[in-house]
């Protein structure tokens, strides 16, 4: 496995790779992406991981300077992986007009309307940032001569999904786009680099947002049509128990806009903080 950090030596590498499968991170990995991985070595025999945490998609308030970065521990899990390929690029390396203050990134992604509800209504620019330097890779990656090109996402993030799904539809980006089922611990949590921030106490707390989603599939399920009602309930359920819900939403998995009782492919997504720390869930299913 190789460990490089510029794009040069990146192209260099991957100039005679016809068939790449890429997974983009930003670290402090766990088994949800050691899950990708195994999915990317699934379609191609060069999987590229790109570990990259990148201030573009933080806010001014958010945890960009603690976001955990544990390098050598990672490369350890992606070598026995089978990764072929580590990309670390720094700060500069990304944002060649960084200026050691500001990034300098002054062309980026519009992502569409639906990127400024759910996560984006209280991460304001987040998804703008996620899908400009996923494109960013993605040229570094696959502009190299590839005639087949996988990239795997996900589904946990499953907003992230929609919007780098409609970033390679609608700039024609000849590239798949393959979702990875969230790994979860046996409580149900699903597994996330944020967990690693809750006391122990609060990881035991932690599965209750999955409890509360598959509390209302089951009830969606059962026909219960009056969404808000089953939404304010969940919400009313999780703040008595001491977090602070940022949203819980039922919406159409196929548009991302709220469901209606009409629609039959559905996804309930949810983001609450617990302590400081903001975890986020979702449940994709058919009814
Ligand atoms: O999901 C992530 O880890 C990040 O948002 C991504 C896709 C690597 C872009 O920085």
């Amino acid at each position: 496995m190789q460990i490089i950090n510029t794009v040069s030596a990146l192209r260099l590498a991957l100039k005679h790779q016809a068939k790449i499968a890429f997974v983009p991170t930003m670290g402090n990995l766990h088994a949800g992406h050691i899950h990708l991985v195994t999915l990317a070595k699934q379609q191609a025999e060069c999987v590229v991981v790109s570990i990259f945490v990148n201030p573009l998609q933080f806010g001014a308030h958010e945890d960009l300077a603690n976001y955990p970065r544990t390098l050598e521990a990672d490369c350890e899990k992606l070598k026995a992986a089978g990764a072929s390929i580590v990309f670390t690029p720094t700060v500069a390396e990304m944002y060649p007009d960084f200026d050691g203050v500001n990034l300098n990134q002054s062309m980026t992604i519009t992502p569409p309307a639906i990127a400024d509800e759910l996560c984006g209504a209280s991460r304001p620019g987040h998804f703008s940032g996620v899908a400009t330097v996923v494109l960013k890779l993605f040229n570094m990656v696959f502009l190299n001569g590839a005639q087949q090109c996988f990239a795997v996402f996900g589904q946990k993030d499953f907003q992230q999904l929609f919007v780098i799904k409609q970033l390679v539809r609608q700039f024609n980006l000849p590239i798949q786009i393959i979702a990875g089922e969230t790994m979860r611990e046996e409580s149900g949590l699903a597994l996330s680099s944020r967990n690693g921030y809750l006391t122990a106490e609060q990881r035991l707390q932690a599965s209750q947002l999955n409890t509360v989603l598959r509390n209302i599939v089951t009830k969606l399920k059962a026909n219960h049509t009056n969404f808000d009602a089953l939404e304010l309930e969940a919400t009313a359920i999780l703040n008595a128990q001491g977090w602070i819900v940022d949203y819980i939403s039922i919406r159409s998995a196929l548009t991302l806009s709220r469901a209606n009782s009409s629609d039959s492919h559905l996804v309930v997504l949810a983001a609450a903080k617990l302590g400081n720390t903001r975890l986020i869930d979702n449940i994709e299913f058919l009814r």
